[in-house]
């Protein structure tokens, strides 16, 4: 059963527990992946709430979410599971179904085709409206040193920017 909810209301909980990371799932080809984010914002544009996440170029998530243009937002009541944490923030869904290692049910989606995780149960359906990769040339250069460094792994490893429209909010119980 999914109680809808008001956004709003749960904004605050939804950012601190992002600050501490939540999950981001995808589907395609009947494949559901989930990633951990640290880094999001919740707000309002062209008159409607959005979700708004940031992926590196390579995430196994952003292929997926540039075919599919659709996300849920995935966030736990109380404390983020460490094995579900581990797993997501640390392992690519390209090689291996880390939901169904995991063992974590999956509730269908309303609005989209992704489902929503009964375990993290705080639900944001999500439809990409806009995406902007990040131009380096406008990042402060001690952040773009700090996140993008050259001869680091993630030299030129830049973020791509998705605005999700929220379609639907809920809490799966
Ligand atoms: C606390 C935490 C926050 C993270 N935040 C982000 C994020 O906002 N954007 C991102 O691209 N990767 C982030 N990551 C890294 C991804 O979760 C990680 O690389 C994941 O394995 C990618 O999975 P995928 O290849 O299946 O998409 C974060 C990881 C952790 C542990």
């Amino acid at each position: 059963m999914k109680k809808e909810i008001n956004v709003w209301e749960y904004a605050q909980h939804i950012l601190e527990k992002m600050s501490k990371g939540i999950l981001l799932t995808t589907k395609a080809d009947g494949k559901v992946n989930s990633m951990v984010i640290g880094w999001g914002m919740l707000g309002i544009e062209w008159g409607t709430p959005v979700f708004i996440a940031y992926v590196r170029k390579s995430r196994y998530t952003k292929e997926i979410l540039d075919k599919t243009g659709e996300f849920t937002v995935n966030i736990p009541l109380g404390e983020m599971d460490k094995e579900i944490f581990t797993l997501c923030g640390t392992k690519s869904g390209r090689d291996r179904d880390k939901l169904a290692e995991l063992g974590l049910t999956l509730e269908e989606g309303e609005t989209v085709s992704v489902p929503a995780i009964k375990e993290l149960p705080l639900t944001l359906e999500c439809e990409v409206v806009y995406k902007q990769d990040q131009n380096p040339q406008a990042i402060d250069p001690q952040l773009d040193n700090r996140w993008y460094a050259k001869g680091t792994a993630h030299e030129g490893n830049y973020h791509t920017v998705y605005y999700g429209q929220i379609t639907k909010a809920y809490i799966v119980e």
